[in-house]
């Protein structure tokens, strides 16, 4: 297997791994999950673990990931082979990238479903109804599209399509260039949303609950979740930055630009924050409402203002295209391994992984309406997905990363990679990835698990 390599292409500059980095770290995670999570575990305590998640775990393990990459530079699982046969350690270790394909897998099953809500969304900002709309008419009018399924087939079906199209072709030139507009289009958008907020009569109680921290809101499985969307939105844990990683030419630093990374990241969840909350409490809506919460919320904040219409069509015009370029890189792996290993051509593998996951996803679209009943361990279907990949999976490869970078990998290899300027950096960050993170995951793991 580790004879079929890549025929290895690089990244032209730092800004151009950057920019492919946050295009596959900021999407749906950001700004409609990090909010709804927060609403449903009671705010400012879940935010502040998930910070102390992202600094202490997430960035070290990104570096990991990323330096794991570089030194390998093949596609996930021929990377973890490749460097655990020349540091003499078992095979397994490639089981690490295996995973990783399974839990992109499942993750782009139900990410499409929500993708394709945001693209419903689109038109409907248009429909004359939305101007001055009421808190009760926003919230009816979202539970009539989550129940009818007719409708989710052909937006989720639309999603997958525009996913498999561009991944056929390869990451096209135009989409790369795409980004580099759309992403800082965004990014003006929910300065814009921020700024209405700040206008409204529930910003100091939206600031309140985001930053606020109340632990005794703060469940043993709250924990978990935040943990677990700090891998989720930085897109660890399953070979996509390691992917990128292998791309990077050797002069560039790691830390640095993974920082940049998670930083931009970070940042946009906090602003989608604060465009939400202060919209939930101005109009006393329940801010623990679910995956719904940015769909019933932003139209009530669109609908007071002037050309509302227009601005709400784009900012989810964005947010579809934030979720493409999310979504190009969770079936990426699934595709390079087909091609590479099973000989298909690149449009096979794109459209047959793109049909497994559609048909896998109808099931978590399903969960919002007809299968809303039908739960294992009292989650529904989409629910379900979520934990296991989020919560478990992507933590779990984290760990493994983590394991591998910091115990098996020898400290000459990692310190040659990382080039740290400061000898000290080097310390802090081979301390976290030995100790502090498998420890900090260990217990997170036993206490959301067995209670403890
Ligand atoms: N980070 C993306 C988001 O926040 C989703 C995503 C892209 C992802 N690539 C990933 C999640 C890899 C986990 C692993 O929407």
């Amino acid at each position: 297997m580790t004879d079929q390599r890549f025929v290895h292409a690089q990244w032209s500059s730092r800004l151009a791994f950057i920019l492919a980095a946050s295009g596959s770290a900021i999407g749906l995670g950001n700004i409609w999950k990090f909010p709804y999570l927060t609403g449903e575990n009671g705010g400012g305590a879940f935010v502040l673990v998930y910070l102390l998640c992202v600094a202490a775990i997430g960035v070290p393990i990104m570096m990991a990931e990323t330096l794991l990459g570089r030194r390998g530079r093949q596609s996930p699982i021929n990377t973890m082979l490749s460097l655990a046969e020349t540091a003499k350690a078992s095979r397994l270790w490639q089981y690490t990238g295996w995973m990783g394909v399974l839990s992109s897998f499942l993750i782009l099953s139900y990410y499409s479903v929500i993708a394709g809500w945001a693209m419903a969304y689109i038109l409907k900002m248009n429909s004359p109804m939305f101007a001055q709309i009421s808190p009760e008419t926003a919230l009816r009018f979202f539970d009539e599209f989550r129940t009818d399924p007719q409708i989710q087939v052909i937006w989720h079906s639309l999603f997958m399509i525009a996913t498999i199209a561009i991944v056929s072709r390869g990451v096209s030139a135009g989409l790369e260039k795409g980004t580099r507009y759309l992403m800082p289009a965004l990014l003006v958008m929910l300065i814009v949303l921020v700024g209405y907020a700040i206008g409204s009569e529930g910003f100091g109680q939206g600031v309140a609950f985001l930053f606020l921290p109340d632990f005794s809101k703060l469940s043993g499985e709250s924990v978990l979740t935040a943990m677990g969307q700090a891998f989720f939105s930085l897109g660890l844990g399953m070979g996509s930055i390691m992917v990128y990683g292998s791309y990077l030419p050797r002069h560039v630093s790691i830390a640095r630009s993974t920082i940049l990374v998670a930083a931009a990241d970070t940042a946009v969840a906090l602003l989608a924050g604060l465009a939400i909350f202060p919209i939930v409490f101005s109009n006393h809506l329940e801010p623990g409402m679910g995956p719904g919460l940015i769909f019933q919320t932003l139209p009530i904040a669109f609908g007071a203002m002037p050309g509302g219409a227009f601005f709400g069509s784009l900012f989810f015009v964005l947010v579809f295209f934030a979720a493409l370029t999310s979504s190009i890189a969770l079936i990426e792996p699934t595709v390079a391994w087909l091609t590479e290993n099973r000989g298909l051509s690149r449009g096979a593998a794109s459209a047959w992984s793109g049909l497994v996951c559609w048909g896998l996803g109808l099931g978590s679209l399903l969960s919002f309406s007809s299968w809303s009943e039908v739960t294992f361990f009292g989650k529904n279907l989409f629910e379900l997905l979520d934990f296991l990949t989020a919560d478990i999976m992507l933590p779990a490869g984290g760990l493994l990363v983590a394991v591998f970078a910091g115990w098996v990998l020898n400290r000459k290899d990692t310190e040659e990679e990382l080039e740290m300027a400061e000898p000290r950096s080097y310390e802090a960050w081979r301390f976290l990835v030995r100790y502090a993170a498998p420890t900090g995951m260990g217990i997170i793991f036993l206490k959301a698990l067995g209670g403890i």
